[in-house]
């Protein structure tokens, strides 16, 4: 079968005006995502580990290289495609886990759970119970449903972020420290609802500050330090 993401030759620098030059944030990556797969990616801070998911999502332009995804209306090269597909991809296909809300203001916490299912067609009653059970899953108390996220708490922020994010099923899933600040129970919840995704066959690839809480999904680790060997089968390495 066709790897859901097939990444060649992929690189992506920065320039700073202010100095003159160019920083290389990571280059030349190649590497493929089966469905199911779970790919984690590890390396130093200041790596390139958020650089690379965030050039996967399209919210950076590469330098070079090629994204090719395998959507459901075929082989599209995210590297090129037009901004209109991205975004269609982005409500569809592809999610992005983050530790950051991006609340909006006067949306309530269920509202905005609710939203990628309603975009998806779903009735708003449903849409509306489907949020409330992964709220109450992700543990956000009842009583801030229907209140604005953006006085939330830091976790409770998060754990809205984490509801809205995989409330719906999605082909890949990059997810960029989505643990981080979390309480043991939002935890578990959150490593549950990805080994469910997985065994539906979600492609995951994630950056987890402590590996240890996903260890069990890891199928290989593709390491961005400057000169390590690029990937590791998940039987060889110690995460
Ligand atoms: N928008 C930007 N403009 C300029 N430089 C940037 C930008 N984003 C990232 N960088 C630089 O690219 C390099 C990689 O950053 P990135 O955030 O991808 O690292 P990381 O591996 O995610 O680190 P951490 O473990 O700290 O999260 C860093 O040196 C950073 O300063
Ligand atoms: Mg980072």
């Amino acid at each position: 079968m066709t790897p859901v993401l097939d990444i060649r030759g992929l690189s992506k620098g920065f320039v700073l005006h202010h100095l003159g030059r160019n920083l290389a944030a990571f280059d030349d990556i190649s590497f493929a995502v089966a469905d199911g797969e779970f790919v984690l990616i590890k390396g130093a801070n200041g790596a390139g580990k958020s650089t690379l998911l965030r050039t996967l999502y399209r919210s950076y332009l590469p330098q070079a290289g090629q994204i090719l995804f395998r959507s459901d209306h075929g082989p599209i090269d995210l590297a090129r495609a037009a901004d209109v597909d991205i975004t269609h991809l982005r409500r569809t296909e592809i999610g992005f886990v983050t530790q950051f809300l991006t609340a909006r203001p006067r949306v309530s916490a269920e509202a905005l759970v609710a939203e990628p299912l309603r975009l998806a067609g779903i009735a708003p009653d449903r849409a509306l119970t489907e949020a409330r059970h992964w709220l109450r899953t992700f543990g956000v108390k009842a009583a801030l449903w229907p209140a604005y996220p953006t006085t939330f708490s830091g976790g409770e922020q998060q754990k809205v972020n984490l509801a809205r994010a995989l409330i719906r099923p999605r082909k890949l899933l990059l997810l960029d420290e989505p643990t981080a600040s979390l309480d043991a129970g939002a935890r578990t919840a959150l490593v549950r609802r990805l080994a469910d995704l997985k065994a539906r066959g979600a492609a995951m690839i994630g950056v987890f500050h402590h590996p240890d809480d996903v260890a069990h999904l890891i199928d290989r680790v593709i390491d961005l330090t400057p000169d390590a060997p690029s990937q590791e089968d998940r039987h060889d390495v110690v995460v």
